[in-house]
Protein backbone atom coordinates (compact mmCIF):
# COMPACT_ATOMS: atom_id res chain seq x y z
CA UNK A 1 0.00 0.00 0.00
CA UNK A 2 2.73 2.78 1.11
CA UNK A 3 4.71 1.89 -2.22
CA UNK A 4 1.83 1.92 -4.11
CA UNK A 5 0.58 5.09 -2.87
CA UNK A 6 4.45 6.39 -3.06
CA UNK A 7 4.39 5.23 -6.70
CA UNK A 8 1.16 7.04 -8.05
CA UNK A 9 1.86 10.00 -6.16
CA UNK A 10 1.92 12.47 -8.92
CA UNK A 11 -0.93 10.75 -10.58
CA UNK A 12 -3.23 11.50 -8.28
CA UNK A 13 -2.40 14.61 -8.21
CA UNK A 14 -2.61 15.17 -11.65
CA UNK A 15 -6.05 13.77 -12.35
CA UNK A 16 -7.39 16.42 -9.03
CA UNK A 17 -5.67 19.22 -11.30
CA UNK A 18 -7.46 17.85 -14.50
CA UNK A 19 -10.55 17.70 -11.86
CA UNK A 20 -10.05 21.34 -10.60
CA UNK A 21 -10.10 22.87 -14.38
CA UNK A 22 -13.66 21.98 -14.65
CA UNK A 23 -15.51 24.83 -13.37
CA UNK A 24 -18.49 23.14 -12.42
CA UNK A 25 -20.65 25.76 -10.70
CA UNK A 26 -24.13 24.24 -9.58
CA UNK A 27 -25.55 27.72 -9.19
CA UNK A 28 -25.31 28.95 -12.45
CA UNK A 29 -26.78 27.64 -15.27
CA UNK A 30 -24.52 28.74 -17.98
CA UNK A 31 -21.77 26.16 -16.75
CA UNK A 32 -24.55 23.67 -16.99
CA UNK A 33 -22.37 21.28 -19.29
CA UNK A 34 -19.04 21.61 -17.57
CA UNK A 35 -21.32 20.44 -14.14
CA UNK A 36 -21.71 17.78 -16.64
CA UNK A 37 -18.09 17.01 -17.53
CA UNK A 38 -17.53 17.00 -14.38
CA UNK A 39 -19.77 14.55 -13.41
CA UNK A 40 -18.74 12.51 -16.37
CA UNK A 41 -14.79 13.02 -15.01
CA UNK A 42 -15.34 10.90 -11.42
CA UNK A 43 -17.51 8.58 -13.35
CA UNK A 44 -14.61 7.80 -15.49
CA UNK A 45 -12.02 7.66 -12.98
CA UNK A 46 -14.89 5.88 -10.59
CA UNK A 47 -14.56 3.27 -13.09
CA UNK A 48 -10.87 3.36 -13.93
CA UNK A 49 -10.01 2.79 -9.94
CA UNK A 50 -11.70 -0.41 -10.34
CA UNK A 51 -15.81 0.22 -9.15
CA UNK A 52 -18.29 -1.53 -10.75
CA UNK A 53 -21.63 0.09 -12.36
CA UNK A 54 -20.52 3.49 -12.73
CA UNK A 55 -23.31 5.36 -13.89
CA UNK A 56 -24.12 8.94 -13.91
CA UNK A 57 -28.04 9.53 -12.93
CA UNK A 58 -30.34 11.90 -14.01
CA UNK A 59 -32.17 14.37 -12.51
CA UNK A 60 -34.22 17.28 -13.06
CA UNK A 61 -31.34 19.08 -11.61
CA UNK A 62 -27.16 17.93 -12.06
CA UNK A 63 -26.77 14.35 -12.27
CA UNK A 64 -25.41 12.39 -9.71
CA UNK A 65 -22.46 10.03 -10.00
CA UNK A 66 -22.79 6.43 -8.58
CA UNK A 67 -20.68 3.30 -8.29
CA UNK A 68 -19.97 0.64 -5.91
CA UNK A 69 -17.60 -2.48 -5.32
CA UNK A 70 -19.51 -5.31 -3.64
CA UNK A 71 -16.27 -7.67 -2.59
CA UNK A 72 -18.39 -9.46 0.00
CA UNK A 73 -22.23 -9.45 0.87
CA UNK A 74 -21.49 -10.42 4.09
CA UNK A 75 -18.97 -7.95 4.82
CA UNK A 76 -20.31 -4.36 6.03
CA UNK A 77 -20.73 -1.39 3.46
CA UNK A 78 -19.84 1.73 3.37
CA UNK A 79 -21.55 4.14 1.21
CA UNK A 80 -19.07 7.44 0.54
CA UNK A 81 -20.57 10.85 -0.28
CA UNK A 82 -19.17 13.79 -1.38
CA UNK A 83 -19.87 16.67 -4.46
CA UNK A 84 -18.44 17.19 -7.17
CA UNK A 85 -20.04 21.13 -7.72
CA UNK A 86 -18.48 24.34 -6.40
CA UNK A 87 -19.54 27.13 -5.55
CA UNK A 88 -19.21 30.57 -8.27
CA UNK A 89 -15.58 31.87 -7.89
CA UNK A 90 -16.22 35.11 -8.34
CA UNK A 91 -14.88 38.07 -7.29
CA UNK A 92 -12.46 37.10 -10.10
CA UNK A 93 -10.09 39.49 -9.45
CA UNK A 94 -9.51 38.67 -6.01
CA UNK A 95 -8.07 35.70 -7.18
CA UNK A 96 -4.34 35.55 -7.14
CA UNK A 97 -4.49 32.61 -9.65
CA UNK A 98 -7.44 31.76 -11.51
CA UNK A 99 -9.89 29.51 -9.78
CA UNK A 100 -9.84 27.46 -12.95
CA UNK A 101 -6.25 27.16 -13.43
CA UNK A 102 -5.06 25.34 -10.80
CA UNK A 103 -1.39 26.65 -9.02
CA UNK A 104 0.67 25.01 -6.96
CA UNK A 105 2.40 27.71 -4.67
CA UNK A 106 3.57 26.86 -1.23
CA UNK A 107 2.59 23.12 -1.08
CA UNK A 108 -0.77 23.84 -1.59
CA UNK A 109 -3.04 23.57 -4.62
CA UNK A 110 -5.22 27.26 -5.43
CA UNK A 111 -8.62 26.64 -7.13
CA UNK A 112 -12.07 26.61 -6.73
CA UNK A 113 -13.50 23.30 -5.00
CA UNK A 114 -9.54 22.59 -4.36
CA UNK A 115 -11.01 21.68 -0.47
CA UNK A 116 -14.86 21.74 -1.02
CA UNK A 117 -15.14 19.23 -2.08
CA UNK A 118 -13.15 18.10 -4.94
CA UNK A 119 -9.66 17.34 -3.27
CA UNK A 120 -11.86 15.53 -0.52
CA UNK A 121 -13.93 13.30 -2.38
CA UNK A 122 -11.15 12.31 -4.59
CA UNK A 123 -9.07 11.43 -1.54
CA UNK A 124 -11.48 8.45 -1.50
CA UNK A 125 -11.33 7.37 -5.10
CA UNK A 126 -7.99 7.15 -4.71
CA UNK A 127 -7.62 5.46 -1.55
CA UNK A 128 -9.88 2.85 -3.12
CA UNK A 129 -8.08 2.49 -6.40
CA UNK A 130 -4.87 1.86 -3.89
CA UNK A 131 -6.87 -1.11 -1.75
CA UNK A 132 -7.93 -2.81 -4.62
CA UNK A 133 -4.40 -2.78 -6.49
CA UNK A 134 -2.69 -3.53 -3.35
CA UNK A 135 -4.55 -5.64 -0.17
CA UNK A 136 -7.73 -5.63 -1.44
CA UNK A 137 -10.90 -4.35 -0.13
CA UNK A 138 -11.86 -4.68 3.31
CA UNK A 139 -15.46 -3.86 2.95
CA UNK A 140 -17.80 -2.91 0.28
CA UNK A 141 -18.32 0.08 -1.10
CA UNK A 142 -20.60 2.09 -2.68
CA UNK A 143 -19.26 5.81 -3.91
CA UNK A 144 -22.48 8.59 -4.43
CA UNK A 145 -20.61 11.98 -5.89
CA UNK A 146 -23.69 14.66 -6.73
CA UNK A 147 -23.81 18.25 -8.27
CA UNK A 148 -26.22 20.09 -6.46
CA UNK A 149 -24.82 20.25 -2.62
CA UNK A 150 -23.55 23.95 -3.22
CA UNK A 151 -27.40 24.99 -3.94
CA UNK A 152 -28.99 23.10 -1.57
CA UNK A 153 -29.12 19.28 -2.64
CA UNK A 154 -32.56 19.58 -3.94
CA UNK A 155 -32.99 16.61 -5.96
CA UNK A 156 -30.88 14.31 -3.97
CA UNK A 157 -33.70 13.34 -0.91
CA UNK A 158 -35.83 11.96 -3.79
CA UNK A 159 -33.09 10.55 -5.74
CA UNK A 160 -32.16 8.77 -2.59
CA UNK A 161 -36.04 7.81 -1.92
CA UNK A 162 -36.17 6.08 -5.16
CA UNK A 163 -32.84 4.28 -4.94
CA UNK A 164 -32.91 3.32 -1.17
CA UNK A 165 -31.84 -0.13 -1.98
CA UNK A 166 -29.02 0.24 -4.47
CA UNK A 167 -27.90 2.64 -1.57
CA UNK A 168 -28.22 0.26 1.31
CA UNK A 169 -24.84 0.50 3.56
CA UNK A 170 -24.15 0.38 7.32
CA UNK A 171 -22.16 3.88 7.43
CA UNK A 172 -21.66 7.07 5.05
CA UNK A 173 -18.20 8.21 5.43
CA UNK A 174 -17.45 11.88 4.30
CA UNK A 175 -14.52 13.96 3.96
CA UNK A 176 -16.31 17.51 3.52
CA UNK A 177 -15.39 19.08 6.67
CA UNK A 178 -12.24 20.88 8.93
CA UNK A 179 -9.61 19.37 11.42
CA UNK A 180 -8.47 21.85 13.81
CA UNK A 181 -5.08 22.35 12.26
CA UNK A 182 -2.36 19.57 10.60
CA UNK A 183 -0.67 18.98 14.34
CA UNK A 184 -4.43 18.41 15.78
CA UNK A 185 -6.55 16.33 13.65
CA UNK A 186 -10.02 16.04 14.79
CA UNK A 187 -12.95 14.35 13.64
CA UNK A 188 -16.52 16.52 13.85
CA UNK A 189 -19.16 14.67 15.07
CA UNK A 190 -22.30 17.59 14.48
CA UNK A 191 -22.99 20.27 11.58
CA UNK A 192 -25.49 22.88 12.03
CA UNK A 193 -28.76 22.88 10.27
CA UNK A 194 -29.52 26.17 7.59
CA UNK A 195 -32.69 28.57 6.71
CA UNK A 196 -32.08 30.99 4.29
CA UNK A 197 -34.27 33.72 3.25
CA UNK A 198 -34.64 36.71 0.84
CA UNK A 199 -36.76 39.23 2.17
CA UNK A 200 -37.92 42.20 -0.10
CA UNK A 201 -39.04 45.70 1.12
CA UNK A 202 -41.31 48.39 -1.29
CA UNK A 203 -41.82 51.65 -0.50
CA UNK A 204 -43.34 53.97 -2.99
CA UNK A 205 -44.53 52.57 -6.79
CA UNK A 206 -41.30 54.11 -8.34
CA UNK A 207 -38.03 55.27 -8.18
CA UNK A 208 -38.41 58.81 -6.24
CA UNK A 209 -36.08 62.31 -6.34
CA UNK A 210 -34.89 61.94 -2.76
CA UNK A 211 -34.73 65.86 -2.52
CA UNK A 212 -38.69 66.11 -4.05
CA UNK A 213 -39.96 62.84 -2.01
CA UNK A 214 -37.07 62.51 0.27
CA UNK A 215 -38.27 62.89 4.34
CA UNK A 216 -41.16 62.38 3.45
CA UNK A 217 -41.76 58.64 2.37
CA UNK A 218 -40.00 55.73 3.89
CA UNK A 219 -36.83 54.41 1.90
CA UNK A 220 -37.00 51.06 1.56
CA UNK A 221 -33.30 50.71 2.34
CA UNK A 222 -33.09 52.91 5.51
CA UNK A 223 -35.78 50.52 6.86
CA UNK A 224 -34.50 47.55 6.13
CA UNK A 225 -31.41 48.36 7.45
CA UNK A 226 -33.25 49.03 10.54
CA UNK A 227 -35.28 46.20 10.66
CA UNK A 228 -31.82 43.96 10.04
CA UNK A 229 -30.61 45.83 12.73
CA UNK A 230 -33.26 45.42 15.35
CA UNK A 231 -32.58 41.06 14.70
CA UNK A 232 -29.73 40.88 17.29
CA UNK A 233 -29.76 42.69 20.78
CA UNK A 234 -27.02 44.52 22.47
CA UNK A 235 -25.97 40.74 23.78
CA UNK A 236 -25.44 39.36 20.18
CA UNK A 237 -28.89 37.20 21.05
CA UNK A 238 -31.32 37.01 18.45
CA UNK A 239 -34.67 38.78 18.98
CA UNK A 240 -36.92 36.70 16.83
CA UNK A 241 -39.71 35.55 19.45
CA UNK A 242 -39.29 31.69 19.96
CA UNK A 243 -36.10 31.53 18.31
CA UNK A 244 -34.16 29.83 21.49
CA UNK A 245 -37.15 27.72 22.46
CA UNK A 246 -36.09 24.54 20.87
CA UNK A 247 -32.13 25.09 21.02
CA UNK A 248 -30.83 22.13 23.48
CA UNK A 249 -28.25 24.00 25.46
CA UNK A 250 -25.26 21.87 26.36
CA UNK A 251 -24.47 20.77 29.71
CA UNK A 252 -21.16 22.09 31.27
CA UNK A 253 -19.48 18.49 30.96
CA UNK A 254 -20.08 19.09 27.39
CA UNK A 255 -19.07 22.72 26.85
CA UNK A 256 -16.10 21.61 28.93
CA UNK A 257 -15.02 19.01 26.79
CA UNK A 258 -15.66 21.05 24.12
CA UNK A 259 -13.03 24.09 25.43
CA UNK A 260 -10.42 21.20 25.36
CA UNK A 261 -9.85 21.68 21.90
CA UNK A 262 -6.83 23.98 21.26
CA UNK A 263 -7.76 27.72 20.14
CA UNK A 264 -5.38 30.17 19.60
CA UNK A 265 -7.74 33.51 19.66
CA UNK A 266 -4.70 36.04 19.03
CA UNK A 267 -3.48 33.79 15.63
CA UNK A 268 -7.62 33.73 14.72
CA UNK A 269 -7.54 37.50 14.71
CA UNK A 270 -4.61 37.68 12.83
CA UNK A 271 -5.37 35.35 10.28
CA UNK A 272 -8.80 37.10 9.53
CA UNK A 273 -6.62 40.52 10.07
CA UNK A 274 -9.48 41.60 12.96
CA UNK A 275 -8.56 43.83 16.37
CA UNK A 276 -11.50 41.55 18.10
CA UNK A 277 -14.31 38.98 17.38
CA UNK A 278 -17.84 39.47 18.20
CA UNK A 279 -20.90 37.53 18.78
CA UNK A 280 -23.23 36.15 21.73
CA UNK A 281 -22.10 37.19 24.92
CA UNK A 282 -21.22 34.28 27.58
CA UNK A 283 -20.18 31.81 24.46
CA UNK A 284 -16.51 31.28 23.37
CA UNK A 285 -15.68 31.66 19.63
CA UNK A 286 -15.78 28.32 19.62
CA UNK A 287 -19.32 27.75 21.16
CA UNK A 288 -20.88 30.75 19.02
CA UNK A 289 -19.17 29.04 15.58
CA UNK A 290 -21.09 25.41 16.68
CA UNK A 291 -23.49 25.14 19.36
CA UNK A 292 -25.46 28.41 18.87
CA UNK A 293 -27.27 29.22 16.29
CA UNK A 294 -26.96 32.92 14.16
CA UNK A 295 -28.28 35.39 11.87
CA UNK A 296 -26.10 37.08 9.06
CA UNK A 297 -27.13 38.77 6.20
CA UNK A 298 -25.52 37.35 2.99
CA UNK A 299 -26.15 39.93 0.89
CA UNK A 300 -27.98 43.57 0.26
CA UNK A 301 -28.57 45.36 -2.36
CA UNK A 302 -30.82 48.07 -3.30
CA UNK A 303 -30.71 51.77 -5.00
CA UNK A 304 -28.00 53.41 -6.95
CA UNK A 305 -24.35 51.52 -6.74
CA UNK A 306 -22.65 52.69 -10.33
CA UNK A 307 -20.53 55.52 -10.47
CA UNK A 308 -20.43 59.06 -9.08
CA UNK A 309 -24.27 59.99 -7.49
CA UNK A 310 -27.48 59.55 -8.45
CA UNK A 311 -30.08 61.26 -6.01
CA UNK A 312 -32.88 58.68 -6.04
CA UNK A 313 -35.04 56.97 -3.21
CA UNK A 314 -35.39 53.68 -4.52
CA UNK A 315 -38.17 51.84 -4.31
CA UNK A 316 -37.26 48.27 -3.52
CA UNK A 317 -34.48 47.03 -1.15
CA UNK A 318 -33.61 43.30 -0.90
CA UNK A 319 -31.54 41.02 1.26
CA UNK A 320 -30.40 37.43 1.52
CA UNK A 321 -30.45 36.12 5.07
CA UNK A 322 -29.19 32.90 6.66
CA UNK A 323 -29.54 31.15 10.02
CA UNK A 324 -27.86 28.91 11.28
CA UNK A 325 -29.59 26.03 13.56
CA UNK A 326 -28.47 23.73 15.85
CA UNK A 327 -30.31 20.51 17.88
CA UNK A 328 -33.65 20.65 17.69
CA UNK A 329 -34.23 23.63 15.89
CA UNK A 330 -35.72 23.12 12.33
CA UNK A 331 -35.95 25.18 9.27
CA UNK A 332 -39.84 25.05 8.64
CA UNK A 333 -40.06 26.31 12.34
CA UNK A 334 -37.41 29.00 12.21
CA UNK A 335 -38.21 29.92 8.57
CA UNK A 336 -41.88 30.37 9.86
CA UNK A 337 -40.99 32.25 13.00
CA UNK A 338 -38.79 34.86 10.86
CA UNK A 339 -40.97 35.62 8.71
CA UNK A 340 -43.58 36.17 10.91
CA UNK A 341 -41.61 38.38 13.26
CA UNK A 342 -39.69 40.37 10.14
CA UNK A 343 -43.18 41.07 8.83
CA UNK A 344 -44.74 42.18 11.85
CA UNK A 345 -41.89 44.34 12.86
CA UNK A 346 -42.43 46.41 9.31
CA UNK A 347 -43.41 49.97 9.19
CA UNK A 348 -46.84 51.21 8.04
CA UNK A 349 -44.98 52.94 4.80
CA UNK A 350 -43.67 49.99 3.88
CA UNK A 351 -44.47 46.40 2.29
CA UNK A 352 -42.11 43.09 2.46
CA UNK A 353 -41.78 39.93 1.11
CA UNK A 354 -39.92 37.03 2.67
CA UNK A 355 -39.25 34.42 0.66
CA UNK A 356 -37.77 30.95 1.70
CA UNK A 357 -34.54 29.45 -0.04
CA UNK A 358 -33.16 26.29 0.59
CA UNK A 359 -32.78 24.70 4.40
CA UNK A 360 -31.41 22.22 5.72
CA UNK A 361 -31.29 20.17 9.21
CA UNK A 362 -28.29 20.15 11.74
CA UNK A 363 -26.95 16.88 12.54
CA UNK A 364 -25.09 15.31 15.28
CA UNK A 365 -23.40 11.95 15.01
CA UNK A 366 -22.77 9.75 18.21
CA UNK A 367 -19.31 9.18 19.20
CA UNK A 368 -19.84 5.93 20.98
CA UNK A 369 -20.40 4.20 17.94
CA UNK A 370 -18.18 1.25 16.08
CA UNK A 371 -17.96 4.18 13.19
CA UNK A 372 -16.69 6.89 15.10
CA UNK A 373 -13.94 4.12 16.66
CA UNK A 374 -12.71 3.23 13.24
CA UNK A 375 -12.86 6.41 11.83
CA UNK A 376 -10.62 7.55 15.34
CA UNK A 377 -8.30 4.55 15.13
CA UNK A 378 -7.37 5.49 11.19
CA UNK A 379 -6.49 8.75 12.24
CA UNK A 380 -4.28 7.10 15.24
CA UNK A 381 -3.10 5.12 12.72
CA UNK A 382 -1.79 7.94 9.79
CA UNK A 383 -1.38 10.92 11.88
CA UNK A 384 0.10 9.10 15.36
CA UNK A 385 -2.94 11.46 17.44
CA UNK A 386 -6.03 10.59 18.56
CA UNK A 387 -8.22 13.18 16.97
CA UNK A 388 -10.49 15.45 18.71
CA UNK A 389 -14.09 15.73 18.51
CA UNK A 390 -15.33 18.46 17.74
CA UNK A 391 -19.06 20.14 16.20
CA UNK A 392 -18.63 22.00 12.83
CA UNK A 393 -20.36 25.44 12.41
CA UNK A 394 -21.19 24.22 8.18
CA UNK A 395 -23.88 22.41 6.94
CA UNK A 396 -24.48 19.39 5.15
CA UNK A 397 -28.06 18.92 5.20
CA UNK A 398 -28.25 15.86 3.47
CA UNK A 399 -26.87 13.97 6.66
CA UNK A 400 -30.09 14.44 8.75
CA UNK A 401 -32.02 13.27 5.34
CA UNK A 402 -29.56 9.84 5.22
CA UNK A 403 -30.03 9.17 8.37
CA UNK A 404 -34.16 9.59 8.16
CA UNK A 405 -34.46 8.13 4.82
CA UNK A 406 -31.68 5.44 4.87
CA UNK A 407 -31.40 5.00 8.93
CA UNK A 408 -27.74 5.68 8.04
CA UNK A 409 -25.50 7.40 10.23
CA UNK A 410 -22.74 9.73 9.29
CA UNK A 411 -19.04 9.85 9.66
CA UNK A 412 -17.43 13.28 8.77
CA UNK A 413 -14.04 12.43 8.40
CA UNK A 414 -12.77 16.00 6.84
CA UNK A 415 -9.33 16.70 6.42
CA UNK A 416 -9.46 20.23 5.13
CA UNK A 417 -8.73 23.52 7.56
CA UNK A 418 -10.59 26.27 8.65
CA UNK A 419 -8.18 28.90 6.81
CA UNK A 420 -8.66 27.13 3.41
CA UNK A 421 -10.77 29.22 2.53
CA UNK A 422 -13.85 27.96 1.24
CA UNK A 423 -16.28 29.95 -0.66
CA UNK A 424 -13.94 32.48 -1.23
CA UNK A 425 -11.29 33.73 -3.69
CA UNK A 426 -8.08 32.52 -3.23
CA UNK A 427 -9.42 28.22 -1.93
CA UNK A 428 -6.88 25.85 -1.79
CA UNK A 429 -6.05 22.85 -0.14
CA UNK A 430 -2.78 21.29 1.63
CA UNK A 431 -0.59 18.77 -0.80
CA UNK A 432 -0.38 17.06 2.98
CA UNK A 433 -3.86 17.48 3.27
CA UNK A 434 -4.19 15.48 0.08
CA UNK A 435 -1.85 12.72 0.55
CA UNK A 436 -2.40 12.35 3.98
CA UNK A 437 -6.44 11.97 3.93
CA UNK A 438 -5.24 9.38 0.74
CA UNK A 439 -3.49 6.70 3.60
CA UNK A 440 -5.78 7.52 6.61
CA UNK A 441 -8.92 6.58 4.66
CA UNK A 442 -7.81 2.48 4.16
CA UNK A 443 -7.13 2.65 8.15
CA UNK A 444 -10.69 3.26 8.29
CA UNK A 445 -11.73 0.29 6.17
CA UNK A 446 -9.43 -1.90 7.78
CA UNK A 447 -10.40 -0.93 11.55
CA UNK A 448 -14.51 -0.81 10.13
CA UNK A 449 -14.17 -4.74 8.70
CA UNK A 450 -12.39 -5.45 12.35
CA UNK A 451 -14.87 -3.54 14.63
CA UNK A 452 -17.81 -4.68 12.60
CA UNK A 453 -17.53 -8.20 13.29
N1 LIG B 1 -18.39 21.53 2.92
C1 LIG B 1 -19.32 22.55 3.24
C2 LIG B 1 -19.80 22.48 4.67
C3 LIG B 1 -18.73 22.57 5.74
C4 LIG B 1 -17.60 23.33 5.57
C5 LIG B 1 -18.93 21.90 6.91
C6 LIG B 1 -16.64 23.38 6.57
C7 LIG B 1 -18.01 21.97 7.91
C8 LIG B 1 -16.84 22.70 7.73
C9 LIG B 1 -20.48 22.46 2.29
O1 LIG B 1 -20.07 22.32 0.95
C10 LIG B 1 -21.25 23.75 2.33
O2 LIG B 1 -20.71 24.76 1.97
N2 LIG B 1 -22.52 23.70 2.75
C11 LIG B 1 -23.36 24.84 2.71
C12 LIG B 1 -24.79 24.45 2.85
C13 LIG B 1 -25.57 24.38 1.58
C14 LIG B 1 -27.03 24.16 1.86
C15 LIG B 1 -25.33 25.48 0.61
C16 LIG B 1 -23.06 25.77 3.86
O3 LIG B 1 -22.67 25.33 4.94
O4 LIG B 1 -23.24 26.97 3.65
MN1 LIG C 1 -18.65 20.89 0.75
MN1 LIG D 1 -19.40 24.36 0.25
Amino acid sequence: MTTYLETNKQRFLDELLDLLRIPSVSADSSFKGDVRRAAEFVKDKLAAAGLDNAQLYETPGHPVVYAEKIVDPARPTVLVYGHYDVQPADPYELWNSPPFEPTIRNERIYARGACDDKGQFYMHIKAIEAMLATDGLPCNVKVMIEGEEEVGSDHLGTFVVENRDMLKADVILISDTSIISNETPSLETGLRGLSYVEVQVTGANRDLHSGVYGGGVANPINVLCEMIASLHDENGRITIPGFYDNVVDLSSEERAELAKAPFDLDEYKRDLAINDVMGETGYSTIERTSIRPTLDVNGIWGGYTGEGAKTVLPSKASAKISMRLVPDQTPDEITDLFTKHFTAIAPAGVTVQVTPHHGGMPYVTPVDSVEFEAASKAFEDAWGKKPIPTRGGGSIPITALFEKELGIKSILMGFGLDTDALHSPNESYGLFNFYKGIETIPYFYKHYAALKQ
